[in-house]
């Protein structure tokens, strides 16, 4: 097979067979092709777009590059959770457990973060001594005993996934809902749970900027999920401000660790709850939403949830004392309050700026391997809606050096947008959940 005639045949925007995507799948994965040419072909499916036949064959090409996680010896229906990506967005600490702690296992795989949104894993390797490098042995053992999990990508996971990814994220190819799509479900199916709930984030700080093209991702994986005999629903919730109020690693682990002791209400929990829920739905715990969120609730109420995220950190070796000492976790020693510069209402937060910011504290990766600062981040002190007054406090910076946090500080003031007249309207927090009945 030549690969010129398939680039060709994609740049003219026709349908590529199943093994043209087999070909290309299996020299992504061999290293057989070149970058450039691999890379002209991802331009070309952003450009020409796939269809749902072409997108389902890549998903399953790239899902078997490599190993698949065979979760059987787990009992019961297990779920998994992925999110598209947004800033503050830490729901993975807080449902994982509380799910877990309802009797539905969750054994899941994260990822780094890369670009502006964070990843669980470099979460995770904020607290002193937690291993995400654990074994399919361990994670199976782990899972059979406590039902949870969390830890990093065995190295055989969809190769072919992580090579594209690495090229899509440096030739301008990371946009396309086809590449996304195959991107996201081939980890989710090779990772083997029985359910997945996908939290497709729409808004300034998601890659999907629109209802229309968060709806499109989110039918192209549930619609996928039902042709692997997988079990999908994709909730598309709003990114148009971070979604808790800590942005960094350590900063994110604190406040998931304050809302499962039940400190903290608002957007956070109300996601949290949602796709928890909806994790429980899809493992037949409960029957409708309203009843997945009441179990959710009552275990933080009684500390249940809590007792599961400290049964997960002392398996996998984390220090249990930072629930109760968060002097145990690191954070940055250079700290700066960012202040309203004119008095109105927060009208509207560009959230891809607010998470450059949060790279300039060295809490996120500007290139794929860079070290993070764990310590570093931002707290934001408000909310889009909200009345503000000249010299108030709109976030506090923490990192290393002053001068990180006055770039951090700069790139906040200009993705806070205050006016003097509130706006009519907030986008809605969760647009749409889209089930596979539907
Ligand atoms: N998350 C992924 O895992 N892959 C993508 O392509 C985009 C977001």
């Amino acid at each position: 097979m030549n690969f010129v005639d398939i680039i060709i045949k994609k740049r003219d925007g026709g349908k590529l067979t199943s093994e043209e995507i087999s070909f290309f799948v299996k020299g992504v994965t061999d290293g057989s092709l070149p970058d450039y040419q691999i890379s002209s072909l991802l331009m070309a499916i952003l450009l020409k777009g796939m269809d749902a036949e072409e997108t389902a064959q890549l998903t399953m090409e790239m899902a078997n590059s490599g190993g698949m996680f065979d979760l059987s010896s787990v009992e019961g229906f297990k779920v998994d959770k992925h999110s598209t990506g947004g800033v503050a967005d830490t729901t993975t600490l807080i449902l994982a457990p509380l799910v877990a702690s309802v009797g539905v296992p969750v054994v899941k795989m994260s990822g780094r973060g890369l670009g502006f949104s964070g990843g669980t894993i470099d979460k995770l390797e904020s607290i002193p001594g937690f291993r995400v490098d654990v074994t399919e042995e361990e994670a199976l053992q782990f899972g059979r005993e406590g039902g949870i999990v969390l830890m990093s990508q065995t190295d055989d996971l969809t190769p072919a996934d992580k090579n594209l990814y690495a090229l899509r994220d440096v030739t301008g190819t990371v946009d396309s809902i086809p590449l996304i799509a195959a991107s996201i479900m081939s980890k989710k199916i090779a990772a083997g749970a029985d359910g997945i709930v996908l939290d497709v984030k729409c808004g300034s700080g998601a890659f999907m900027k629109d209802l229309e093209s968060a709806e499109k991702l989110a039918t192209t994986m549930a619609d996928m999920g039902r042709h692997v005999g997988r079990k999908v629903t994709a909730v598309i919730s709003g990114m148009d401000q971070p979604l808790g109020m800590y942005i960094g690693n350590s900063l994110e682990v604190m406040e998931a660790i304050e809302v499962l002791k039940g400190n903290v209400s608002g957007d956070l929990l109300e996601v949290s709850l949602t796709l928890g829920a909806n994790m429980l739905l899809l493992a037949g715990k409960v029957n409708t939403e309203e009843e997945g969120k009441a179990l959710l609730l009552e275990n933080i109420r009684n500390g249940k949830g809590l007792a599961k995220f400290r049964e997960m950190l002392m398996q996998q070796g984390g220090d249990v004392n930072i629930i109760e000492n968060y002097d145990l976790l690191p954070l940055s020693k250079v700290k700066l309050e960012v202040k309203a510069e004119c008095s109105g209402y927060i009208t509207k937060m560009d959230t891809a700026m607010i998470g450059r910011a949060s790279q300039e504290t060295g809490a996120g990766r500007m290139f794929k391997g860079q070290p993070l600062d764990f310590g570093a981040g931002i707290i934001m002190k408000k909310r889009t809606g909200g009345a503000i007054a000249t010299g108030e406090t709109l976030a506090v910076v923490y990192s290393e050096s002053e001068e990180k946090c006055r770039s951090a500080a700069d790139f906040l003031q200009k993705a806070i947008t205050i006016e003097g007249n509130k706006a009519t309207e907030q986008p809605p927090l969760i647009w749409k959940i889209i089930r596979q009945e539907d």
